[in-house]
């Protein structure tokens, strides 16, 4: 496979960078609507080629080699801005992490972060995670099909408003499940790509809607805050409780509107992500039984009432999580603009030009992973991978700051309902699509729930060993 270094100048392009495809319009089109075959096509053209991106956002130079990703994302964080920030600024609201860039954006992951890595935390948040699973998995009728990815987008929603919210109360977390989706529906894509659309005109229209819907849950979360701010110091781990005791280095307190824009970035940077792999998880074990019966054999070395944090020891689980991920990572590609020129490779890539590196591609390099399409765990035990080889969380210093987090949430879910029961797919066939900024399977993945789940007898097999989580 070309390195940047040997890339091809193929098609004209913006002048001083590598070639690419000619026709920006369907390498936009293709990007918006089959990104993956898209990425499938691209590799022709060799690790640091161009496209031009949808809507103006201007070329961008395409690298998915581990070197080009090592000097993207270990590049200090002063070389860049956001990538399509007003895109962005539908999304995401201004303070929040994913937002800020240079130091400002060091100091608030400095601030977040004892919410992400304490082990106690994350044990903290497993029991939920657990119990969520259980308790909405068994409201789905035995024998009755059900969609898998949105079966695990109400577990995942749930577990966002019981850990990171910190709300416990199940009228409270009614009103707010309801007010988080009245701003999901009301954010259309032409608001998000069309910013010249964002006008009230008088109170009516898709904009109005959007600020009706987003005022009425600020609204809601300033008076969770204002609440929990009131109450005397405690022992809670839920996000909230943690961001509110947090301080700056210089002793300062994080104001409401930060809380509130990072809880809002916590829940919309995380929960589809790990929902589309939690339901991509199901779809593979149940495409290849043999993969399935050997996770069976593994969760059966803990005891079924065995605490839910366990399951992150457990290695296949690991790998089958990992596998997941590489074959169709749910975040498909990552975004820098540069400030100042970057050396990637050999080449010099001029400022103004947008980076990327698309997982995706790099996931299929066969030198890396011979056979990249087909599904097979036992890879992860074969060979180590270097953050820069497999990075289903990015890598540097905007890596996932939800990535253990979310790799428990994956772990403790798929193991709690494959331990109470067995489910068969309703189809065989399923393919990956655009599904908002990220990708995912385009049916969902459609199962039933055949059965309660007989407990296999302890098995002896050697395991993976875990990577990069
Ligand atoms: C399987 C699930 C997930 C995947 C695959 C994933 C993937 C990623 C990736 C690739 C990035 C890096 C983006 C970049 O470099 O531009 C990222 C950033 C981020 N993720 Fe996740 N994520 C997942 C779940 C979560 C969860 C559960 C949370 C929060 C609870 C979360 C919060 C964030 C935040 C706040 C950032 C921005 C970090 C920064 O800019 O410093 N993610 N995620």
């Amino acid at each position: 496979m070309p390195e940047i270094n040997e890339m091809k100048s193929t098609q004209s392009s913006s002048e001083g960078l590598p070639g690419g495809p000619s026709s920006a319009f369907w390498t936009s089109i293709r990007y918006a609507t089959d990104p993956v075959s898209l990425y499938r096509d691209l590799t022709k053209y060799g690790d640091g080629h161009t496209v031009t991106m949808p809507l103006q956002m201007g070329p961008v130079v395409v690298a998915y080699s581990p070197q080009a990703a090592k000097d993207i994302l270990t590049a200090d964080m002063s070389t860049f801005d956001l990538y399509g920030p007003d895109a962005l600024a539908m999304v995401f609201r201004p303070r929040s992490l994913v937002m800020l860039t240079g130091e400002a954006h060091a100091k608030e992951r400095k601030l977040l972060m004892p919410a992400f890595s304490r082990r106690a935390v994350l044990a903290a948040y497993a029991a939920t995670m657990k119990e969520t699973a259980i308790q909405y998995a068994s409201e789905q009728a035995i024998g009755k099909p059900f969609v898998m990815q949105k079966l695990a987008q109400r577990i995942m929603l749930q577990v966002v408003i019981r850990d990171v919210f910190g709300v416990t109360d199940s009228a409270e977390q009614d009103e707010l499940r309801l007010r988080i989706r009245e701003l999901f529906e009301a954010s259309s894509p032409a608001l998000i790509f069309f910013p010249a659309l964002r006008r009230p005109f008088g109170g009516f229209g898709p904009y109005a809607n959007w600020q009706r819907a987003d005022a009425t849950l600020t609204k809601l979360i300033h008076g969770l805050i204002a609440r929990r701010r009131a109450e005397p110091p405690g022992t809670k781990l839920d996000v909230l409780s943690l961001l509110l005791s947090a301080r700056y280095d210089d002793g300062t307190v994080p104001s409401d509107e930060v809380v509130h824009d990072e809880l809002m970035a916590l829940f919309l940077a995380g929960h589809a992500a790990t929902a589309t792999t939690i339901s991509w998880v199901f779809y593979w074990l149940h495409r290849y039984p043999e993969t399935l019966t050997r996770l069976r054999q593994e969760l059966a070395t803990l005891p079924l009432d065995a605490e839910p944090e366990r399951y992150t020891e457990l290695s296949y689980l690991d790998a089958v999580c990992n596998e997941t991920m590489r074959i169709y990572p749910p975040v498909a590609d990552l975004y820098r603009k540069l400030k100042v020129p970057l050396r990637i490779g050999t080449r010099t890539i001029p400022a103004g030009t947008g980076v990327s590196v698309f997982t995706t591609m790099l996931h299929a390099r066969e030198d890396l992973f011979p056979e990249p399409m087909k599904f097979r765990p036992e890879r992860f035990a074969e060979r180590s991978y270097t953050p820069f080889e497999f990075m289903p969380y990015g890598a540097g210093a905007r890596r996932c700051i939800g990535a253990s987090f979310a790799h428990q949430a994956l772990q403790i879910v798929v193991a709690s309902i494959l331990r109470h029961w067995e489910l068969g797919l309703e189809s065989t066939e399923e393919t990956a699509t655009r599904q908002g900024v990220g990708v995912g399977p385009k049916k969902g993945v459609p199962m039933r729930i055949l059965r309660a789940a007989t407990q296999e007898p302890a098995p002896v097999a050697a395991q993976p060993r875990a990577v990069n989580s």
